[in-house]
């Protein structure tokens, strides 16, 4: 088992951790943008794993800047989470009720990452890394912006489609 015996190490693994989580959420993304019918969550899926992929760079850049190796971690949390919401995805039937549950499942997966861009970013300032703060802050910012157009979407049209359906 590795150890980690100084918060700068304890804050790499953090990004290290996170650049794992950009990249199942690109796979995932792509999966559920996929799957998903109504065409403004297919729209908000697609935007999103677009934004993921530049989220995903920074967060490279970074690791590297301080010497480390950006495919050193798998987040087990991550892969759990998107196991969840595919075998979700997989037991619904019908378009309304699988674009309610993927809607569901997304907002899930950005509450996640909302709180680890939190994370990392306290731990970036308390490191005195301002541009690093800077730059996670930037990326937490979009997450929480998709996740209000996520809720604004279930609350729209999607889980009223599917409670009539
Ligand atoms: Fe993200």
């Amino acid at each position: 088992m590795m150890h980690i015996s100084s918060f700068k190490d304890m804050y790499l693994a953090e990004l290290q951790e996170l650049v794992s989580v950009e990249t199942q959420l690109t796979q995932s993304l792509l999966r559920m943008a996929e799957i998903a019918s109504h065409p403004s969550l297919k729209n908000a899926l697609v935007h999103h794993r677009a934004q993921t992929e530049v989220q995903k760079d920074r967060l490279v850049s970074l690791v590297r800047k301080h010497g480390a190796d950006p495919s050193a971690h798998t987040d087990q949390a991550m892969q759990a989470l998107i196991h969840e919401a595919e075998k979700m995805v997989s037991i619904l039937t019908g378009d309304d009720l699988r674009d309610a549950g993927l809607l569901a499942s997304a907002q899930r997966l950005e509450h996640y990452e909302i709180a680890a861009y939190g994370t990392a970013a306290a731990l970036a300032g308390q490191l005195g890394l301002r541009e690093d703060q800077e730059i996670l802050h930037r990326s937490l910012e979009e997450e929480k912006q998709t996740d209000i157009l996520l809720t604004r979407l279930a609350k729209g049209e999607i889980n009223r489609d599917a409670l009539a359906a």
